[in-house]
């Protein structure tokens, strides 16, 4: 089926919104709280879905309310969440959110039942996997998990999309295997030993990437654009300016509507287009599935700015 398979996390965001963040030994008034659906995975299947790709996730929750709004915000986007698995004695993973007044955001993890993606779980859903035309990661379930999709994925024939975050070293051997590698600048600069500070640098960092043999590499770069790089050249897409609100999950949603477009059929040209306009529309809202634009607010936004 032309469809996409989302395997990764699912988190409840707790976001705190304060002026500015607290210094160590600080105790400072914050101005709203909100809880509200999110981790990479889930953001991802949910972006994909709205850009109007079948998508399918996979991953672990715990068995109490954030878990069942996690399942609610993803039937609402239209993901299949059937290889949701709900685990006993285990929380659903959250995310504690301090997002300052100026967008910027620093998020500590607590992965509870994503810590509990196991290549076992992979395998008893693998007949609905392999019917897909393209899995999403990311690197908020165990490593170990990671690489046996990727291996599994590429004996298959299935392409890898792998968005490197958050970052941590990749073994090596599992490069060949990864068709689309999405780095921000930060983790780029980690995977390449290079510093990634541009456009240059972030094309130089792609080519290191591509050296380990992944097929395709895009480097995000916030408001500085994002740059993609394979065999067949690379290609600048610059950001479209607006009013930033919030940034959480502009990465997931750049990722999931590349992907969506990618399935489609669009060139890379548009996929990274569409993604960066999803992106844009998605940094002027708080949250993360929250944020995420219907396809025709895309296609409204692209109209607004005369591409
Ligand atoms: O990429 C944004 C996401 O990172 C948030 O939704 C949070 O859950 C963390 O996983």
């Amino acid at each position: 089926m032309n469809s996409i398979t989302v395997i990764g996390s699912l988190n409840i965001d707790i976001v705190v919104r304060s002026a500015r963040v607290p210094n160590t030994g600080e105790t400072i008034a914050g101005t709203e709280l909100h809880i509200i659906p999110g981790g990479k995975g889930a953001n991802q299947a949910v972006a994909a879905s709205k850009a109007g790709a079948p998508t399918r996730m996979i991953g672990c929750i715990g068995n109490d309310a954030f878990g069942q709004e996690l399942t609610r915000s993803l039937s609402l986007a239209g993901v299949n969440s059937e290889g949701v698995s709900i685990l006993q004695g285990v929380t659903t993973g959250t995310a504690t959110i301090l997002l300052e007044e100026t967008g910027e955001n620093r998020i500590i993890i607590v992965p509870g039942a994503n810590g509990q993606v196991t290549p076992q779980q992979i395998d008893a859903l693998w007949s609905s996997v392999v019917e897909s035309k393209m899995i999403l990661l990311q690197m908020e379930i165990p490593l170990e998990t990671i690489a046996y999709i990727i291996k599994k994925a590429s004996a298959n024939k299935i392409p890898v999309l792998l968005n490197t975050a958050p970052i941590y070293p990749l073994p090596e051997d599992l490069y060949p295997l990864i068709h689309t590698l999405v780095a921000n600048e930060t983790e780029a600069a980690l995977l390449s030993g290079r510093s990634v500070t541009d456009q240059a640098t972030a094309l130089a960092a792609a080519k290191s990437i591509c050296a380990k043999g992944v097929n395709t590499c895009i480097i995000t770069l916030g408001a500085q654009g994002a740059i993609l790089y394979n065999q067949t050249g690379s290609l600048f897409q610059p950001s479209f300016k607006v009013k930033v609100v919030d940034t959480t999950a502009a990465g997931d949603t750049f990722v999931g509507v590349y992907a969506a477009c990618v399935l489609a059929g669009r060139t890379t040209a548009e996929s990274m287009k569409f993604a960066s306009a999803a992106a844009a529309i998605a940094v002027t809202r708080l949250g993360a599935q929250t944020s995420m634009p219907a396809w025709q607010e895309v296609l409204q936004f692209l109209g607004s700015v005369g591409d």
